[in-house]
């Protein structure tokens, strides 16, 4: 795969389309350590209780969202243990790239101490992928972070973005090989839930911590970029951006919020933007287990939205939560359809990653959404690849065909 930067910095592409899927560290390593590790000691009773108001045909099919063990990410899926083999059911499935995590708080477990055995792990992550051909995609914030960052007030510390700064730097010299980097994920729905709403760490309900939050992160992002850029040669950054499909009033309102406003901020320091796309206000009959609309076809609005920025996009995550496995197929054929519909109109894009290669731990609502093309049981660790992720695998190989 090769990709071109002109002199106008703009990015031309001259390599074959990503096709994979995305997880992230805390939700499937297991027994990791950080600000949600401690979150979730002190809410899964409230969570298991506050199941309990579901209706009864949601908690009969899922009877675990009324337990505290489902609200505690413990083991996980265990990948970092499994990631090898995890990696070659991806291969298998015909992926050609894979986007995950770094959990900072393995890599720096204290303040300026780097835990080189993690580091090795992650090397080992790399090289697994390369090994098979798959393109690795690495995140580096989403969405927790070391205990003695939340400790020194995280995101509202004065110098949080040099902390940032300080970790991305150790991972770009640690990787340097590696090309697709997203230093934030969703940085708009991270600072709605956990500083305003408050349902999510460090759990704070106020509209100028939010704005502080936010202002952070940009400059996080920024300086994470300029850090990438300075160690990794053959480098694109990005942030993985939440995309809303949004309808009447809140076209209007919400939308330049949701949708515009942080990438409006991190423009000049983009390589490409990703995009990930879950919620739209469209009609349709189906819902996902969690009840939100799938409504596939949305997408093209969705990237035609980030067509006014001329940077290549990358779907860095679409998915739902189907535990039969009912709609996962024809979701993900009808979404490519409106991908390429964004693609014939003009968007440039450069991938499609599905949320996601394993079932998960889905931050406050627990393991019970199973959003994984291979399910989970999480007593044997038994690893099932569900049917529509041969649907997908037969997607991907009609397009190189
Ligand atoms: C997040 C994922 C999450 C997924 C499904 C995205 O907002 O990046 O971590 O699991 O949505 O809710």
């Amino acid at each position: 795969m090769s990709t071109k930067k002109s002199q106008d910095n703009s990015v031309t592409a001259s390599h074959a389309f990503l096709w994979g899927a995305a997880t992230a560290a805390h939700q499937v390593e297991g027994n990791t350590h950080n600000d949600w590790t401690l979150w979730e000691r002190e809410h899964a009773d409230e969570l298991a209780r506050s199941a309990m108001q579901q209706p009864d045909e949601v908690r009969e099919k899922f009877p675990e969202m009324t337990c505290r063990e489902n609200y505690l990410s413990g083991a996980s899926t265990d990948h970092f243990n499994r990631y090898k083999k995890d990696f070659q059911i991806a291969a298998d499935l015909h992926h050609n790239a894979h986007r995950f995590s770094i959990e900072w708080s393995r890599v720096e477990p204290r303040k300026g101490v780097w835990n080189n055995e993690a580091i090795k792990h992650y090397r080992d992550v790399i090289d697994t992928l390369k090994s098979l051909h798959i393109e690795p995609v690495v995140t580096l914030y989403h969405w927790t972070v070391p205990v003695w960052f939340a400790d020194m007030g995280g995101w509202l510390h004065p110098h949080a973005h040099i902390a940032f700064e300080k970790f991305v730097e150790r991972m770009a010299l640690a990787f340097p090989d590696v090309k697709f980097w997203i230093t934030l994920n969703e940085p708009v729905r991270f600072v709605y839930h956990g500083y305003l709403e408050g349902r999510r760490p460090p759990g704070r309900k106020s509209i100028f911590l939010l704005i502080r939050a936010l202002h952070a992160l940009v400059k996080s992002h920024r300086l994470a970029y300029a850090a990438i850029h300075k160690r990794c040669d053959v480098a694109y950054v990005g942030i993985a951006h939440d995309m809303m499909d949004l309808h009447g009033i809140a076209r209007y309102i919400v939308r330049p919020l949701w949708n515009r406003w942080f990438l409006n901020q991190v423009q000049s320091s983009l390589d490409f933007i990703g995009v990930n796309y879950y919620f739209s206000q469209g009609k349709s009959e189906f819902y996902s287990d969690m009840g939100w609309r799938l409504v596939p076809d949305h997408l093209e609005s969705a990237l035609m939205e980030v067509k006014r920025y001329r940077k290549p996009v990358i779907i860095t995550e679409i998915g739902l939560a189907d535990a039969a496995d009912k709609h996962r197929g024809w979701y993900i054929a009808s979404s490519v359809q409106a991908m390429k519909r964004a693609m014939e109109r003009g968007v440039d894009v450069w991938g499609y990653l599905y949320w996601s290669l394993l079932d998960n731990f889905e931050w406050d609502k627990g393991y019970w959404p199973r959003f994984g093309l291979v399910e989970i049981d999480y007593k044997t660790q038994r690893r099932h690849v569900r049917s529509s992720a041969f649907i997908y695998r037969d997607i991907i190989d009609s397009w190189h065909e």
